[in-house]
């Protein structure tokens, strides 16, 4: 494989630590765009990495560093709204800058990260502006001259994951009881590396080109299944009460006022169609999604591994 110049938007984050080393272990050159660089000198382990400085949002920073790219990846996303950070402005008007930045700048391919679920008749914000931008790039990507690809997963687990991190986080905190929104809620998680693997096979994957991949693991749960396994693993004995829907309801219009917005409305709302896939993994990608059990127990019993464990993946 010829070696590409990658410039990745939102590639700090949990899902763009995977990306990049996978990307820079094939020698690729990446350049990584973030609001603060100074946070995320750890990714500087990788040798053919660089970290660029600005606001993804400006068409004319992402002007400037499509310069030479052959591939964009874009995998800013936000779970909650406020102020300037909002659905709008970091979901749909930055890929509207994208879509005229690669017209500007005469980039080829796009890899977009999206969620499942996005739909314009989506119950809550965070999927009806995923949707939007995605289908904006879908629409518009042959007459500006480029190729999209774009990833819908379920919820993404892994070591630096949100979504065990937190419940696990919880639980150590809880005294002895913990009130669950939305136990029923329908999750089909699947493991950041996967994920990653599928972006790094369809970048120059021309099958790939023009297609939406929804991406999940190998079986669903509950959200009360996933926490009480958590629970188990971490061996914390707490009581998990399930709310009911009003209770959730309530939770939520209560938390999201609280600092960092632990759990929104908008969230509830995500919540309400299940996180699962309808068909098996595409085949397209020559990936075996990996159980949560297999991956889960060593990063929850050795939370603090997590950055060895990147210098090493860096490394391969
Ligand atoms: N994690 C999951 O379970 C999951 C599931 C489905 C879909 N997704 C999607 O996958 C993508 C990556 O997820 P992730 O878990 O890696 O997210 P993450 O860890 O929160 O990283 C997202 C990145 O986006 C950038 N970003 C965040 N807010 C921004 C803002 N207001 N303006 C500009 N840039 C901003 C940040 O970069 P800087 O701070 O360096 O600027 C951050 O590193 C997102 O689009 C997310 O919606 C994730």
């Amino acid at each position: 494989m010829s070696v590409s110049n990658i410039c990745i938007l939102g590639g700090t984050g949990f899902v763009g630590h995977s990306i990049a080393a996978k990307l820079a272990a094939r020698g690729h050159k990446v350049r990584v765009l973030t609001r603060r660089r100074e946070r995320h000198r750890d990714m500087l382990v990788l040798p053919s990495l660089t970290l660029a400085e600005g606001d993804v949002c400006e068409l004319g920073f992402l002007r400037e560093h499509f310069q030479n790219a052959d591939v964009v990846i874009n995998l800013v996303g936000i779970l909650n709204s406020a102020g300037k950070n909002n659905f709008q402005r970091v979901h749909v008007d930055l890929v509207n800058n994208v879509i005229e930045a690669m017209q500007q700048t005469g980039v080829g391919r796009l890899l977009h990260m999206s969620a499942l679920n996005a739909s314009s008749e989506g119950p809550s914000k965070y999927l009806r502006s995923k949707a939007e931008a995605e289908d904006r790039l879908h629409e518009l990507s042959a007459a500006n001259g480029f190729a999209v690809t774009s990833f819908s997963p379920s919820v993404i687990f892994g070591p630096g994951d949100s979504f065990i991190n937190r419940f696990a986080k919880l639980l150590r905190m809880a005294p002895k009881v913990l009130p669950l929104a939305c136990p029923n809620a329908r999750f089909q998680p699947v493991y950041v590396e996967d994920v990653a693997a599928c972006f790094v096979e369809a970048m120059h994957h021309h099958d790939t080109f023009g297609h939406r991949y929804n991406l999940c693991g190998p079986r669903s749960y509950t959200l009360l299944e996933l926490v009480t396994y958590i629970a188990e693993l971490i061996d914390v004995r707490c009581r998990i009460v399930k709310l009911s829907d009003w209770q959730s309801r309530l939770q939520a219009a209560v938390m999201q006022w609280l600092p960092g917005k632990p759990f929104t409305l908008d969230n509830y709302h995500s919540m309400t169609v299940d996180s699962v896939c309808e068909s098996d993994f595409p085949d397209v990608f020559d990936v075996t999604p990996q159980p949560l059990e297999a991956i889960v127990p060593a990063y929850l019993h050795e939370p603090e591994r997590h950055f060895d464990a990147y210098r090493r993946l860096a490394r391969r």
